[in-house]
């Protein structure tokens, strides 16, 4: 394993912040690593694709990027098929394959950056799927024994940009594998509007998972910046869930308020919603600013740090505090 010193991370995370890691070393495979960590005593940090993470300060410690490849199904049904990933692999690529394959299950997930490692950390999610709908199990190092653990879907208490890998867990293991399970006879979801829009516009009536990857990728490409052209991180905050009492409240002061009833009987509230309406869409400040396309997505014109990034984060939450009292949360890793 070969371990570079004071390395930028610039092109490794996708605000296209200039910090360093103290350490650095790409990870090819889980066997190097548990071997290695049997031993080590530095501080350790895991990157994956860097598209959910703000620095805002050098990593003091030794950073593990994930490289482990590798995609290959396991395990063969009827109506199924089970399929291990590296954690290194990229998301989108391995949707791509599944694509392919004409194995179905994530094509709704289209386009999301990073690994495939890191998906179970927030359960990835888009146009009504989420990674838990196709998760069997996945594999994880103890960074602190070098041990491998295996942790199926009731070990990961999954919930909206949610699991146990951002709780208890955070930190402290690295998801070298995930085995998922497609489907060979997919059922098609097309219960997004948009999405519905865009086959109707192609008249096409008897989608196949191709050609919902296909909307999935021509509605993100709308309104999402690419990090490559715009640094970001995707939404900044994730959606807050206030009771209905006082939804009904709110609702009252605004009665244009966006909102979607929850099974659990909460109310969710885009916060792209809220944003746009403390006036942020599309307001620059120095270095950063909100979205015009989408205003729950903060970015980088250029020369930001992660400090001015942050400073404008609380900016935006303390005037929905202040105009709608709810408080957002970042979706995005303050590190
Ligand atoms: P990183 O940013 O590298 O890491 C995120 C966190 O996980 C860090 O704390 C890191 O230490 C930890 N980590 C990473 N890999 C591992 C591992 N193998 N083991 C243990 N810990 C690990 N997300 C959605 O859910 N839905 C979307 O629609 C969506 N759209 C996006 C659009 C854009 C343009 C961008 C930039 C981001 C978007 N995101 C979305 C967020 C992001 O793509 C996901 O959170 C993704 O899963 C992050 O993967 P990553 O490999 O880049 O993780
Ligand atoms: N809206 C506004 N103004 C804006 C943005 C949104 O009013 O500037 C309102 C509109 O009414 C719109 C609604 O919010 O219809 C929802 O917007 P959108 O469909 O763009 O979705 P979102 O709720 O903003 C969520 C996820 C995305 C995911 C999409 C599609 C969160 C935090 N974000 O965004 O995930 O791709 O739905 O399913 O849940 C991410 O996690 O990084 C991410 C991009």
């Amino acid at each position: 394993m070969k371990i570079l010193k004071d390395h930028s991370l610039q092109a490794y995370n996708t605000f296209g912040l200039d910090a360093k890691a103290k350490q650095f070393a790409a990870i090819k495979s889980a066997r190097t690593i548990s071997t290695f960590l049997k031993g080590n005593k530095e501080a350790l940090f895991i990157l994956g694709g860097g598209s959910n993470m703000l620095l805002t300060n050098n990593i003091e410690a030794l950073v593990l990027k994930n490289e482990i490849k590798g995609i290959e199904i396991i395990r063969e049904f009827k109506n199924q098929v089970h399929v291990a990933v590296g954690g290194g692999e990229n998301w989108h690529q391995f949707v791509l394959w599944a694509i392919r394959k004409k194995l179905g299950g994530i094509e709704n997930l289209s386009l999301i950056p990073g690994t495939v490692g890191a998906s179970p950390i927030q359960n990835i999610g888009a146009y009504g799927v989420e990674l838990k709908d196709v998760f069997v199990k996945l594999e994880a190092i103890d960074l602190s024994t070098g041990k491998k653990k295996v942790y199926f879907k009731n070990d990961c208490q999954f919930g909206y940009r949610d699991s146990i890998f951002k709780k208890k867990l955070k930190g402290k293991v690295l998801i070298s594998k995930v085995v998922f399970r497609l489907s060979k006879n997919p059922k098609i979801n097309v219960s997004y509007g948009a999405i519905q829009s865009i086959l109707k516009e192609k008249k096409i009536k008897k989608p196949s998972i191709k050609n919902v990857s296909d909307a999935v990728i021509q509605i993100r490409s709308s309104k999402l910046p690419d990090p490559k052209v715009l640094g970001n991180a995707g939404s900044f905050f994730k959606n807050p869930e206030i009771s209905k009492r006082k939804f009904k409240n709110l609702q009252q002061q605004f009665p244009n308020i966006v909102f979607y009833d929850l099974p659990s009987g909460k109310v969710k509230i885009p916060a792209g919603w809220l944003i746009e309406q403390c006036g942020w869409k599309g307001k620059k400040i120095g270095n950063t600013g909100s979205h015009a396309q989408q205003a729950l997505v903060i970015v980088n014109y250029g020369n930001a740090t992660g400090s001015e990034i942050k400073a404008h984060a609380e900016r935006v939450i303390e005037s929905v505090k202040n105009k709608f009292n709810i408080a957002l949360t970042p979706e995005v890793n303050i590190i």
